[in-house]
Parts: structure tokens; sequence; C-alpha cells
């Protein structure tokens, strides 16, 4: 088992982070890139999931603005608590405690945004996120999200990073690449450090 799998050791490091205020990925606001691809849905009825959703301003976005059957997840339930107390009228049974590896049901469209780069990088684990995004999206779903394309860094800290054709590697098994680009609306400080891609399950 990868250590990502390992629940209990996963909460209380994230738990601590978050109780610590060691939260620099925490950006306060629903960023543009994300934002602006959420302005152009049509179907608000569709089945979204932010996995890894930490206090998950895009979800508060989502819902405010009619996507009712939005869903977040994260291992600790710290920052699924500030999210139910910013606002009170998100359904409880849509804030998912859990393991996103154990996590079991569908959605047409998945955000990710720094949760990929949360893991340590390697091939099993890197591998095992593809293919549980994969499972959790119905036939056609979506994937849609930032990817950091700095090369991982010296002293192997996080935000681990990758590039383009490493993250192509793991996901095109599972994926048909829409689009996987430079992101041209990153916010300020992550401009030219971003990709931005849409990816469809196979
Ligand atoms: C770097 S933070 C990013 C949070 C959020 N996406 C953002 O951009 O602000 C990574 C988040 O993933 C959560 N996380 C890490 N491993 C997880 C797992 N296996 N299942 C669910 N959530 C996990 C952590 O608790 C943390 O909130």
């Amino acid at each position: 088992m990868s250590k990502i799998q390992d629940t209990k050791s996963e909460n209380e490091y994230w738990s601590k982070r978050y109780l610590d205020e060691q939260t620099g990925w925490d950006i306060g606001y629903i960023s543009t890139p994300l934002k602006e691809y959420i302005d152009q849905l049509e179907d608000k009825n569709i089945r979204i999931l932010i996995p890894g959703a930490g206090n998950a301003y895009e979800a508060e976005y989502l819902f405010n603005n009619g996507f009712k059957n939005t869903f977040v997840l994260d291992i600790s339930s710290i920052p699924l608590n500030a999210l139910k107390k910013r606002l009170p009228e998100f359904p409880e049974s849509h804030l998912k405690n859990e393991n996103f590896f154990e996590h079991q049901e569908s959605y047409d469209l998945t955000l990710e945004q720094t949760f990929f780069c949360s893991f340590e990088p390697n091939k099993e684990n890197r591998t095992l996120y593809a293919q549980k995004m994969a499972s959790l999206l119905k036939p056609n779903g979506k994937l849609v999200g930032l990817w950091f394309n700095h090369p991982l860094s010296q002293d192997n800290k996080r935000p681990f990073g990758g590039s383009k054709e490493e993250y192509l590697g793991y996901l095109s098994p599972y994926f048909e690449v829409k689009l996987f680009e430079s992101c041209f609306n990153s916010i300020k400080p992550r401009a030219g450090n971003e990709l931005f891609g849409i990816f469809i399950k196979k």
C-alpha cells in the first residue's frame, strides 16, 4: 500500500498543516482559470467533485451560481468545517471527509487544483491518482484543472512539480487530451508556472 492510501497518517499530516496554518497553497478565493472555466459551463445539473478541495472556494462559487450537484472531498475535516461555516446552506451530504483513494461515487466533472502536486512524486502515487480520477468519472466525464509545470525542487518539497510530458505519461492511458497548455489566465503568483488541462475519460 502506498502511504497516500493510509487514511490515518495522511489525515494527521494534512490536519496538522491546517492547525499550524501551514497552508501556503490556499489563495483565499477562486482562482481565475477555474472561475473562467466554470463561467462557460451551461449545464448546471452536472455532478461535480472537487477532490483534495481544502477550503474549496470554487465549491462556494459553484454553489452560489446554481451548480447544486457540487461535492467537496478532503481527508481532513478542518477545511470542510470551514466551508460549512462560510456557507451553511451547502448540503452536509455533499461534504465528503474521505480518502480520495477510497471514494466510490461517479461524476461528470472533477476539478484539480494543487491536489496532484501534494502527493510524493513517485510513479506509484501518480499512477494511482490517474487511475482513481478516471474511475470516479462517468463515461466521457471530464477532469479539468491546473498542474504546476516547474521541475521537482532539489529539496523535494511540496508542491511537487512535473512537466507536461510527464503528466501526459500518467493521464493519457485513461484520458483523451482535449487541451493541455500553458495557462494564460493564472493568478499572478502562479503565472508562467502552471498548465491548464481538459481531459476526457476514455
Ligand atoms: C495542497 S492542499 C490543496 C487544497 C486545495 N485544492 C487548494 O487549492 O487550496 C491538498 C489538499 O488535499 C487534501 N488531501 C491530501 N491527500 C488526500 C487524500 N488522499 N484524499 C483526500 N484529500 C486529500 C489535503 O487535506 C489538502 O486539503
